[in-house]
């Protein structure tokens, strides 16, 4: 446990985070393992993000406190947005010294470019990852953070891993929690070259997935 908080989704008995620590697992999984590892891969000033599942905003707002970079444009999908009573109960925030941007991220409108502050732009779009329809070779960098393939099969598909592979740019780099057998085959399958990394606590191991 690190003291950030976390919720859960009654009807599929699936927590947003590791009940672990939230804040451990976002900093590990989707930081050290996509965003950081890209930055020092790449010598670019910018980065284009993907994120299938925005839920809290915790990566959102973690990329944030990270990025030394001069640009992030986040674009972020869900189809189930939280309620203000909800977000207002998280402590990402307070946690990361971010209450404004935190505020800010969750307060802006959906299905718009909103700039956050002169180095993060999010555009946040109320849709599932498999209705979405992306730009080819665009992405750098994609948090896969959605709930778990027993959960929700329809996300954790050749298809939709394909059209991902294709939104991204060569090099990019794809994090996901889940390492199952049929979820690598499926990112193999796609053409992604993968490899597993020691999980946070609670976890053994975890992917990531690069587009050679
Ligand atoms: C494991 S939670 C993680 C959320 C988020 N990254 C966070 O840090 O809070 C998975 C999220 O995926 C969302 N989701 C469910 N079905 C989805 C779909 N078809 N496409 C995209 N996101 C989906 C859920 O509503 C939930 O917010």
């Amino acid at each position: 446990m690190d003291g950030s908080s976390t919720i859960r989704r009654k009807d599929l008995f699936e927590t947003y985070h590791s009940v672990f620590g939230a804040l451990t697992e976002t900093n590990l999984i989707y930081m050290d393992y996509a965003f950081k590892h890209w930055c020092t891969q790449n010598n670019s000033i910018k980065a284009n993000i993907l994120e299938i599942g925005f839920g809290t905003g915790l990566n959102a707002i973690a990329t944030m406190k990270h990025s030394s970079l001069s640009h992030v444009l986040y674009h972020t999908i869900e189809p189930f947005p939280l309620s203000t009573d909800i977000i207002h109960k998280l402590n990402y925030g307070k946690l990361l010294g971010m209450e404004k941007e935190f505020e800010s991220i969750h307060s802006c409108p959906w299905e718009k470019e909103e700039r956050i502050s002169p180095h993060f732009t999010i555009r946040k779009q109320q849709s599932t990852a498999q209705n979405t329809d992306y730009h080819d070779d665009f992405y750098d960098i994609v948090y896969f953070d959605a709930f778990s393939p027993d959960n929700e099969p329809e996300l954790w598909t050749e298809s939709l891993f394909s059209k991902i592979y294709t939104s991204m740019r060569t090099g990019a780099v794809l994090t996901t929690y889940c390492c199952k057998g049929t979820v690598k085959r499926l990112l193999k399958g796609s053409g992604f070259e993968i490899e597993k990394l020691n999980g946070p606590k609670g976890k053994r191991e975890v992917l990531r997935a690069i587009k050679p």
